[in-house]
């Protein structure tokens, strides 16, 4: 394993220690948060931790039952105690650029069902400011074109995201553009202005919604809040 995802099994696996007994909990998704899941799958096993989950993604649905983590789904719970969930990008307001994986629409859902909303990251997320990384915004498939150019006049030019030469498809059944906006100063004027464009399903800007962000480097964890 690499340092990387050493760092990510150590951040993943601290987060869980928040979870307690009867707790509901949102559960996002990417390599970081699989380690949280798997983790939290020993708890559920060896302490006979009694919590429930919400995934935010089918692929998180898929560890968490390989693990043994027991789901429910918003028809049956509408308000969650805590979130967990990685980053692309995370600023020091605490504000995130979210959905390298694709799954950001119902990630934002399960964050803004929760209490209290952790973020796990290794050191190598954290930035001065957001949008090295390509703000991935998710849009639906009929006149992408058209939303895209709109989201062009903005300072980026969109890239529809693909996968394995092929269109990526969101679990919602929409597209992904991914958006080198390269620096971004004003994270919640941005979110503001682009969803307001008809066609919009959401940003990958997580803005004003971490509780707490869990950085791991050098083999040890800070919480910053
Ligand atoms: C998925 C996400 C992920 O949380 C983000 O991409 C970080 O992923 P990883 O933990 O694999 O670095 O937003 O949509």
């Amino acid at each position: 394993m690499g340092q990387v995802d050493e760092t990510k099994q150590l951040v993943g696996e601290e987060v869980v220690k928040y979870i307690k007994d009867g707790m509901k909990v949102g559960l996002g998704y990417g390599s970081t948060m699989y380690y949280a899941v798997k983790k939290l799958g020993e708890r559920v096993k060896e302490e006979g931790l009694n919590i429930v989950g919400v995934p935010s993604a089918n692929k998180t649905a898929e560890w968490a039952k390989e693990f043994g983590v027991p789901l429910t789904d918003f028809s049956k719970v509408q308000e969650l105690d805590i979130a967990i969930d990685g980053a692309d990008e995370v600023d020091s307001n605490l504000q995130l650029i979210k959905g390298g994986g694709g799954a950001l629409f119902r990630e934002k859902v399960v964050a803004a069902a929760a209490k209290e909303f952790y973020v796990i990251v290794d050191g190598s997320k954290i930035v001065n400011h957001l949008g090295a990384f390509k703000l991935p915004i998710e849009v639906v498939p009929f006149g992408w074109e058209v939303t895209a150019s709109k989201i062009a006049k903005f300072g980026c030019e969109p890239v529809l995201r693909e996968k394995d030469g092929e269109v990526f498809i969101s679990d919602n059944g929409n597209y992904i553009l991914d958006c080198n906006f390269q620096k971004i100063t004003e994270p919640e004027k941005l979110h503001n202005e682009l969803i307001g464009i008809v066609g919009v399903v959401e940003t990958g800007l997580f803005v004003n919604m971490a509780d707490k962000v869990l950085v791991g480097k050098d083999g040890k964890v800070e919480v910053v809040e």
